[in-house]
Order: C-alpha cells, then sequence, then structure tokens
C-alpha cells in the first residue's frame, strides 16, 4: 500500500467512530454468505477497520465465540456454499437477558459496529440491537427471497438453479415411465422458488401458499395433456402448501397414472454459489461497510432495479411481499 494511502488510512482511523466491526451469519445459511463474508473483511480492512469474526451467529455471540479476521482467513470461500462462520438459530437471544449478554460481549470485544447476514429473523435481532443503541447492519441472507424490499436475497439464484436441475433430471426419469412426478420445494411461506424455478424448468403446474390450487383442475390439465401424448408431467409444490404425499394421494386417483413425490430438502441449501449469488455477496458487503463507515446505522441493504439500496431495518421488515403474478400468469400459459 503506497505511502499517501497508509497516511491516509491512519488519519481516517484517528477520525473514525467506527474502528472495529463484528460479523455473523444467523439463521438458515445460504449460498452467498461466504462472499459477503469474505466482501465484509476485505473491504473492512482496506478502510483500515478491525474485523471480528462471530462464529453461529447470535448464539455464538452470547458465547463469545468470537476470533479477530484477516484476509488470509477469507481466502478460497468464495465458491464455497454454506457460511465459514457457521450459523444458528438462537433462542437464547430471543431474551432480554440474551440480547444485554450480548451486548456485553461486543462491548468487551470492543466491537463498534455490527454486520449481520441472515433473514428476517435475524433482521428482527439487529434492530433489537440497534433499539438497543448498538450499530447494526443487515445483509439479506435467505434462499427463501422472503424479505420484500429486495428484490433479491443472497442465496435465493442459487436455490432456483439447483431446483431446476433436479428438474431436468427428474423429467428423464418421469418421462422413461410416463408417470406423474411432484416436487417438494423449500421457501418457509414464500413461493418464489416454487415459482422461479417452475418457469425456468417449464413445469406443467406450480403450487404455491400465495395463491388457491384446484386439484381437478391440475388434473385436467394433465389428462389434456395425456390426450395430446404428453406421458409425463411435472408439478412443482412450494412447502408453504404443506402435505406433498397426500396431494400425490388424491391427483393418482383423479388421473389414474402413477405419481412420484421427491423432497429436495437440504440440498437447497447447499451448492457452488452462483455468479449473481457471488457479485451480490460482494456488493453487498461494501455497502454494509460504508455505511457504518458513513455512521448510518440501524439498516439493511438490498437490490432494486439492479441497483444497490439501502433503507431502515424496521421499514424494510414492514413492507409486504409481492406476488410475482406476471410471472406466474406467464408460466401457466407455457404450460398449456
Ligand atoms: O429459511 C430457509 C429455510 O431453508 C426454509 O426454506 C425452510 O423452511 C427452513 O429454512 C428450514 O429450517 P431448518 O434449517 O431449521 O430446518
Amino acid at each position: 500500500m503506497s505511502q499517501t494511502i497508509m497516511a491516509d488510512v491512519k488519519k481516517k482511523e484517528a477520525e473514525k467512530k467506527i474502528k472495529r466491526i463484528g460479523v455473523l451469519t444467523s439463521g438458515g445459511d445460504a449460498p452467498g454468505m461466504n462472499a459477503a463474508i469474505r466482501s465484509t473483511v476485505r473491504i473492512a480492512l482496506y478502510n483500515g477497520l478491525a474485523v471480528s469474526g462471530i462464529r453461529r451467529g447470535y448464539q455464538g455471540l452470547i458465547e463469545a465465540d468470537i476470533d479477530d479476521m484477516q484476509i488470509v482467513d477469507v481466502g478460497d470461500i468464495i465458491n464455497r456454499g454454506g457460511t465459514k462462520l457457521l450459523t444458528a438459530r438462537s433462542e437464547d437471544f430471543m431474551t432480554e437477558v440474551g440480547q444485554k449478554r450480548a451486548l456485553d460481549v461486543l462491548r468487551m470485544f470492543e466491537i463498534d459496529g455490527l454486520v449481520v447476514i441472515g433473514g428476517d429473523g435475524s433482521f428482527k435481532g439487529a434492530k433489537r440491537l440497534w433499539d438497543m443503541g448498538f450499530p447494526t447492519i443487515g445483509i439479506p441472507g435467505t434462499i427463501d427471497n422472503d424479505l420484500a424490499y429486495t428484490d433479491l436475497t443472497l442465496g435465493f439464484d442459487t436455490a432456483v438453479s439447483t431446483v431446476v436441475s433436479a428438474i431436468n433430471n427428474l423429467r428423464d426419469t418421469s418421462s422413461s415411465h410416463g408417470r406423474v412426478s411432484i416436487v417438494e420445494v423449500m421457501g418457509r411461506h414464500c413461493g418464489d422458488i416454487a415459482l422461479f424455478a417452475g418457469l425456468a424448468g417449464g413445469v406443467e403446474d406450480i403450487l404455491v401458499p400465495e395463491r388457491k390450487f384446484d386439484l381437478d383442475e391440475v388434473a385436467r390439465k394433465i389428462l389434456q395433456g395425456r390426450r395430446r401424448g404428453k406421458l409425463h408431467s411435472i408439478i412443482l409444490i412450494a412447502e408453504g402448501v404443506g402435505k406433498s404425499y397426500e396431494i400425490a394421494e388424491r391427483l393418482e386417483a383423479l388421473i389414474h397414472q402413477e405419481v412420484r413425490v421427491t423432497v429436495l430438502g437440504y440440498l437447497q441449501r447447499g451448492g457452488t454459489p452462483s455468479v449473481t449469488d457471488r457479485i451480490l455477496g460482494a456488493q453487498f458487503g461494501q455497502r454494509a461497510v460504508e455505511l457504518l463507515l458513513e455512521d448510518k446505522f440501524g439498516r439493511v441493504v438490498g437490490i432494486r432495479d439492479n441497483k444497490i439500496m439501502d433503507m431502515a431495518i424496521e421499514e424494510a421488515l414492514n413492507e409486504p411481499k409481492r406476488f410475482d403474478q406476471d410471472k406466474y400468469d406467464l408460466a401457466e400459459i407455457l404450460s398449456l
């Protein structure tokens, strides 16, 4: 690093409120979290900040499972799914005692600001710390894409690609046996994974919690396809709809054709992150650190209309999730 930049970093150091930041991942892991950790750490170090890595989310924070992080500590992780910092869902942190303990630990380790990578539950935790006066920034990391304020959450793009490659495989075996394949995907109460993967995978029907479905109508479309010589069909069901095996039994009775169920489960949570998730992770990490340096706290970063944006955590958590009806209608027409 040249003399002038060194001098510049030194001057900035003296001025800054924030001298050390902490970073943690919380809740369900998501591909791209490592890209965000890597970016947060390297952008912070580049700006002369010190960085503490907190393992196992808020639970690790309460238990002071913390270590210093240097540039080398985030090498060779951008291509890895999961999270280098590990994660957990912390019941203790839901309590006032747990939150107070977390604050004490942050002070004990001289951490001045915290970057939280996770979903809505993790953001509620970040907001709680900010309400207690501690500077926090949230990075949206969940495969569910269920945070309304941002067009994309980290991990969603990779999870959708994982589902589409599963659909490709299942189409081979369903068409070979002339069967109907029901594929259950994750998403909690949000149908985005099913919707996007269904449209990209060219499936025959998509069932999501946001829209009522009529199984007789699903059966009618399959029978119509069969009359046209289609021997197999793929039906994508978001886990929020529920009971895929029960739906399969009822459908089999309606169409008199073998129906097989595949629950993709945790396959959707892992895997090397897509280009989109790697770049988003890099950009989200950069903006999170910038906000702390600009003394803008209690905010979350996101992407809207291809632009990195940020807003107050509270506002972000209160935004109502919009269902992408256009994609749903398009998938419907294309499956006819
Ligand atoms: O939020 C991510 C997610 O994978 C959801 O899609 C799923 O419903 C849930 O987490 C599973 O939670 P857990 O990992 O605690 O079983």
